[in-house]
């Protein structure tokens, strides 16, 4: 459930005319709705509401200051995977005890600056890592506490590029592993082990999965449990899809109440590290359609928003519905709706039957919160687009359009070539 919807053939947002953010901020530009974004954390966290557990939003689907701020102001904790995504969340509020630190790839002075801000714990990806964690909390004098990250080795059934709990994937440690890498941090001066950990995957579609890997984690923890490995949280992860086309992934409470039927009776604290879930269909991505022309059968509708600006179609070949802001009679053709990039891969629609859409309107690129803003880039020396949050009949641009000038920051020229 989200609140863009059309009043008068016009694509509003809450109590706002999407043209009229557009006119004021100009195109292109993410818009999201507080009012999805607040109602999508509260369904997800009182999902749970029967068992001890703390909901950490995921940073890297969407990092803004101001997003992360209305989830931490509704209780939330913070999943990172980076020093910067850890910055973000102490600078938005966080509350430390509430941060997760996963990543296969924690750089020494990043392990220094989580256990500086006293976060929960560092979800550990390796037995190297382990060794630095240690050796880090050690110089400061301090204990790391830990869970490990333990790949499950189940199928997420999702997109390859998004599946990370299978033997293959670079994430966690293997399950057949865990047992012995647990005996070793138990036995490590600077670690306090206090939880085990698994991420299988994104935009999943199915519960079995999660319970799949809910499983073997059951066993882990009384095997640790049996050898007086005390192991009070159980972090699930993230995962849960949403849909973008057909897709009919569970309801948060389907998902809630199947891993709360099949681990009830454990004994932890649970944490889960939803992104896309709460983010995704909360934010659009608005453009205005540049120009529109006919190559071999084909209707090219060019739009002033590239694969820099959301780069999901490009990168996974995903599916994000495209509509226009305005409706009005337009014939339905076969289009493909493409960037400005000097790419072939820059497009946010292909080969699909949409309406006519004409040089000068305003087009809306449905369900892109979740991985938009925060994995877009600079390609093509394009300032990164705006982000302007809506509640109820006003909105608020929670990041500016970056200048010319903020392209070239940091950089400079050599003397020996003045
Ligand atoms: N926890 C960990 C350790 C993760 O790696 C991720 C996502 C999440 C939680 C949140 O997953 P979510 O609930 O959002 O599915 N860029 C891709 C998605 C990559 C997901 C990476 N990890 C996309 O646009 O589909």
């Amino acid at each position: 459930m989200n609140y863009f919807n059309y009043v008068d053939n016009k694509l509003w947002c809450e109590g706002v005319p999407v043209l009229e953010v557009a006119q004021a901020v100009g195109t292109p530009f993410y818009l999201y709705s507080h009012r999805t974004l607040k109602r999508h954390f509260e369904v997800f966290d009182s999902a749970f509401e029967d068992i001890p557990h703390i909901v950490c939003f995921s940073a890297k689907a969407n990092s803004n200051a101001a997003i992360l701020k209305i989830f931490i102001n509704e209780g939330s904790g913070i999943d990172i995977v980076s020093g910067g995504e850890l910055y973000r969340a102490l600078e938005a509020g966080a509350d430390p005890r509430k941060i997760v630190y996963s990543g296969v790839g924690k750089r020494e002075e990043e392990i220094r600056y989580a256990l500086e801000s006293d976060i929960l714990m560092f979800n550990v990806e390796s037995s190297q890592e382990l060794e630095v964690i240690n050796t880090c909390a050690g110089r400061m004098n301090t204990v790391a506490r830990i869970s490990l990250r333990v790949n499950p080795d189940v199928d997420p059934m999702t997109h390859p590029h998004i599946s990370t709990g299978m033997r293959e994937n670079k994430f966690g440690i293997d399950i057949e592993k865990s047992l012995g890498e647990y005996r070793r941090a138990a036995k490590l001066d600077h670690i306090k082990v206090i939880g085990v950990d698994c991420h299988i995957g994104s935009q999943i579609t199915q519960i079995a999965p999660f319970i799949d890997a809910l499983d073997r984690l059951k066993k882990l923890i009384s095997s640790l449990r049996n050898e007086g490995i005390g192991i009070r949280y159980l972090d699930l992860g993230g995962g849960l899809g949403i849909t973008y086309d057909q897709e009919t992934p569970p309801h948060p409470k389907a998902y809630a109440k199947a891993i709360m039927d099949s681990a009830r009776d454990i004994d932890c604290t649970f944490i889960f590290e939803p992104g896309r879930v709460i983010v995704g269909n909360a934010g659009i991505l608005v453009c205005e359609v540049l120009y529109t022309k006919n190559n071999a059968d084909k209707r090219f509708v060019i739009t002033d928003a590239g694969m820099n600006d959301l780069m999901r179609p490009s990168l996974y070949n995903s599916y994000h519905e495209v509509r226009p802001v305005e409706l009005k009679e337009r014939k339905d053709v076969l289009s493909d709706v493409v960037g400005p990039i000097c790419e072939s891969s820059d497009f946010f629609a292909r080969g699909r039957v949409i309406p006519a859409l004409e040089r000068g309107d305003l087009m809306a690129v449905m369900s892109a919160g979740a991985y938009g803003f925060s994995m877009s880039s600079n390609y093509n020396s394009r300032p990164r687009v705006p982000e302007v949050l809506v509640r109820d009949e006003a909105f608020y641009v929670i990041r500016s359009r970056e200048t010319r000038a903020d392209l070239a920051r940091g950089e400079s020229i050599p003397d020996f070539m003045r």
